[in-house]
Formats: C-alpha cells, structure tokens, sequence
C-alpha cells in the first residue's frame, strides 16, 4: 500500500494542512493569521478563534488541490505539541473528529521534531546521524538526529527562543510583529558592527537570549535620551548589529557541538533558519571549515504541516498510531512521542 496521509498542524498561529503520498508531500496550504499583528505577539485565545474559522477550508484546499477524496486517506497526521493549548485542541480535535469518521489512525507528531524532519520533504536529505540547529519563537535547540525517531537535545535556551529575541527587539523598535523577518529585510541596508550589545555567554551548548534582549532595550533606551531620533536615523544599523550578534551566538554553539560530537552534517530549521544573516554566515563557515550544510526552503523553515505530513509518513511506516483519546501537550518535548 502506498500511504496517503492528510497532515495539519495548528500549535500556534498557522492554520495549515497538507497531504502526502508515499513519501512525496503533495502540498502545503496555509492560513496565516493577521489578527496578531496589531498586539504585537500571539494572543492565544484570538490565535484558537481563528484555527476554528480557517481549519475546514485549509483542510478541504489541501484535498482538493491534491485531487484526493476523503475516503481515499489512510491517516490523520496532526500536531500533538509543543505548542498554545487552545491552538493545538482546535487541531486535535479536528484530526480525531475525521479519523472516526472515515475510520483511519491517527498519528500524533511533535511539532519539533517535525522541523528536523523538514529536511526529509526535498533533495538532497542529510544523512545520519546530523545536527539540527532548530530556532524559532519558542524553541532554540541543537538536536543530534541519529534517525527518524532518535533524536536528542544537546543543548538548548535556558530562557528566551531566538525568535522571541528577535521580536521583541522588533516591539522595542516599534516594528510590527512578527518582527524577525523585518529586522531581517532592515539588516540588509545596515552596518553589522554599527553598535554591540552585551549579551550572556552560556557553558556547554546551551544558549541565553534575555541578556542581549535587556542591553538592547537599555541601549536605546539611554540612546533616546540623548536623541529622540536615534531609532528612525539608525534603524537600518540598529538591525544589522543585532542580527549579527544573535547569528553569532547560533553559530559559536553549532561550531562548538561540531568539535565535540565529531558530526560534520548541519542543519537548521525553525522560523528563524528563514533569516538571510544566518543562512549566508552558515555558508561561509561551512565553506571555510568543510561541513555539509542543509537548509530547508523558505515555505518549510515556519510552521506548516508539509512537515508535519513527512513525520507522520515515517510513523506511518513504523506502525506508530495513537488512540481516539490522545490530548494535546502545550510542552511536549524532543524524543517524547509515541
Ligand atoms: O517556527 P515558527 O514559524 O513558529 C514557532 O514554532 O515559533 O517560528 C516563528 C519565529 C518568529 O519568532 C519569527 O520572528 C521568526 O521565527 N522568523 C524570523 C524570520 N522569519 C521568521 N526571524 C528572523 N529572520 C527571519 N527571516
Ligand atoms: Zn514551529
């Protein structure tokens, strides 16, 4: 049999559904939520609210797009954490509601190891065992994957994700949220070395991004003061000092995990591994010190469910299903599914 899953993912404020056949994704269709934008973050109970509005369309855009008829599935694939609580039910629900009624399996997938396993969607795929530097709003790990199912954090945040730092600098600067992809798209007309921020150096391979939020905000806080323009005349420079420091902290760890675990293959994955900065200094070292790097398409680096859909296909495989009562887990961690 070759399998044909329907994927969705909802943790946190895309509504997304895709399906895949045998391995290959067929598609990848979501729903962004605006409403976001003007609180400057994800407000949880609005982020459910529109889940609930956009889930049967996406859903029903994926089988169609695919020209796939409900009856044609052989499993639900969907996002079982980490993630908003209220997000991820919207999700679970909706997957459990259809696997009864067409009388299919559920999978459940962790959205985190799902970004690792984004790498699988496309050519060329990493071999194993690979590190993974996974960076997003909530999460900024570095994953030894050994296979499909082994995969384990070396290190991690021991507060703030990278893509938290990067927004809420963003709020301090006045820049809507989410507001990595603008300081990225700013950096690129900005002086890197412009200004330095003091930031906290963490042992091992574990990483902290609430020291260099804090001198951010004092930084321009005090220049301000001296200035009331200083953010609009240096905004450009502002951007491209910051991202600068934030890559480097990334990459210093990446390094560091190469020379300890002797592993030469990297990945990254997240909503953060969209940012040019990183992209382009991972290339230039990988270049310089001869690592084979992966990075995955800009459509599968943020939340989507054609990752969600490769994860599910590989435990389709494997013969792990869940039953009619699993939950959602808001803080489901790497290695803890089924
Ligand atoms: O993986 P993701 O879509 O959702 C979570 O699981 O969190 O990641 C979202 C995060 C946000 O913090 C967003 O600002 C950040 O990824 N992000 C970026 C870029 N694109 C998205 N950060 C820096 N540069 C980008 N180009
Ligand atoms: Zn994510």
């Amino acid at each position: 049999m070759l399998p044909l899953i329907l994927a969705i993912e909802s943790s946190c404020d895309e509504t997304s559904a895709a399906i895949v056949r045998n391995g290959k994704v067929l598609n990848n269709v979501t729903a962004s939520q605006s409403v976001h934008r003007k609180y400057g973050g994800v407000v949880p109970e609005l982020a459910s609210r529109a889940h609930q509005q956009n889930i049967v369309h996406v859903v029903n855009e994926a089988l169609t797009t695919a020209g796939i008829e409900n009856s044609e599935l052989h499993a639900i694939a969907f996002t079982r954490g980490p993630g908003l609580m209220g997000s991820l039910l919207v999700g679970v629900s909706f997957a459990k509601g259809m696997a009864l009624a067409l009388g299919i399996p559920l999978i459940e997938v962790n959205h985190m190891e799902a970004h690792v396993l984004a790498h699988f969607i496309e050519e060329p795929r990493p071999t194993f065992p690979f590190l993974c530097l996974t960076a997003s709003g909530g999460h900024t790990q570095i994953v030894l994957v050994k296979d499909f199912d082994d995969l384990t954090i070396l290190g991690e945040t021991q507060d703030d994700a990278v893509g938290e730092a990067f927004d809420k600098a963003a709020k301090i600067l006045g820049l809507p949220y989410p507001g990595g992809p603008l300081i990225d798209e700013l950096a690129r007309q900005g002086n890197p070395h412009a200004f330095k921020f003091s930031e906290t150096v963490m042992p091992g391979l574990n990483f902290s991004f609430s020291g260099i939020k804090t001198s951010f905000l004092y930084f321009l806080r005090d220049a301000k003061a001296n200035d009331p323009q200083f953010v609009e005349k240096n905004l450009n420079d502002i951007c491209a000092s910051l991202q600068r420091q934030l890559v480097k902290m990334l990459l210093d760890k990446i390094e560091k995990a190469i020379k300890e675990t002797g592993i030469r293959e990297i990945a990254i994955a997240g909503g953060v591994s969209a940012n040019s900065g990183l992209r382009t200094e991972l290339d230039r070292r990988a270049q310089k010190s001869g690592w084979t790097i992966f990075i995955p398409d800009i459509q599968y680096c943020t939340d989507n469910a054609a990752m969600i859909a490769i994860a599910g296909h590989f435990k389709f495989m494997n013969n792990k299903f869940s039953d009619l009562s699993v939950t959602p887990v808001p803080n489901l961690a790497i290695g803890h599914t089924n």
